[in-house]
C-alpha cells in the first residue's frame, strides 16, 4: 500500500516526528511509505478564492500546495501526525487540510484509510484527544475516506514520547490497524 505520513509539527526532532519515524520503520517492510515534513514545505493559507474550482483542482498559489495535493491523491493511506496546539491540530497541518478544498470532489472518488497520531503535553484523559480524533474522523467521513485509527500520546518536552510506557504498544496497534 502507498502510505503518506504528514508531520504537522515544527519540531524536527520532536515527539510527533519520533512517533512517525517509529511507525515508518515498522511499515517500510510491507509498504511504500513517504513522510512529508510540514516544516520543510511552504503551504500558504487558503485564500478561499475558489479559483481551484475552475482550474481542475489546482491551487493558484505558487507554493508547495499542488505537490502536496498530488501526494495526497496518490496515497492509499494517510497518517496525519500532529502535536496538540490549543486543543486542536497544529496550524501547520490545518493549512494542508484547508487546501483539500481544491480536490475534494476528486478525493471523494478514491477511498483511503486515514490514521491520526496526536501528541499533547496534557494527560491522556483530557478531552482534547477525543475532540481531535473526532475532527480527523469527520474530515475523513466527509471525503468518503475511512478513519481506521486515532492514536494519542502524552508527552511535553522533546523526546519525552519515548518514555511513554505504552509507546511501542500503541505504535504496533497502528501498524496492525493499517495492515488489516
Ligand atoms: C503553541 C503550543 C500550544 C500547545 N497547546 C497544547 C494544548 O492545548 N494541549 C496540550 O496537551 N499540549 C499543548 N502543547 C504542548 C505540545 O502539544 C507538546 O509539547 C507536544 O509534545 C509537542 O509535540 P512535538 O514535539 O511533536 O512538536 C502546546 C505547545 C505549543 C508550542
Amino acid at each position: 500500500m502507498k502510505i503518506l505520513m504528514i508531520n504537522g509539527s515544527p519540531r524536527r526532532t520532536g515527539n510527533t516526528a519520533l512517533a512517525l519515524q517509529a511507525l515508518e520503520k515498522k511499515l517500510q517492510a510491507d509498504h511504500e511509505v513517504e513522510l512529508l515534513q510540514s516544516y520543510s514545505m511552504t503551504v500558504t493559507p487558503c485564500l478561499a478564492c475558489l479559483e481551484c474550482k475552475k482550474n481542475d483542482g489546482f491551487c493558484v498559489q505558487r507554493d508547495d500546495t499542488n505537490t502536496m495535493l498530488q501526494k495526497i491523491n496518490d496515497a492509499e493511506c494517510i497518517v496525519f501526525g500532529t502535536p496538540v496546539f490549543w486543543i486542536g491540530m497544529s496550524g501547520q497541518l490545518k493549512l494542508f487540510i484547508d487546501k483539500f478544498v481544491a480536490r475534494q470532489n476528486i478525493f471523494k472518488q478514491k477511498p483511503k484509510k486515514t490514521v491520526s497520531v496526536v501528541v499533547g503535553g496534557s494527560g491522556p484523559k483530557t478531552r482534547q484527544y477525543e475532540l481531535i480524533a473526532e475532527q480527523f474522523s469527520s474530515i475523513s467521513n466527509f471525503l468518503c475516506w475511512n478513519h481506521i485509527c486515532s492514536a494519542s500520546f502524552s508527552a511535553f518536552g522533546i523526546g519525552d514520547i519515548i518514555k511513554c510506557p505504552d509507546f511501542e504498544t500503541k505504535i504496533q496497534e497502528i501498524v496492525t490497524a493499517i495492515n488489516q
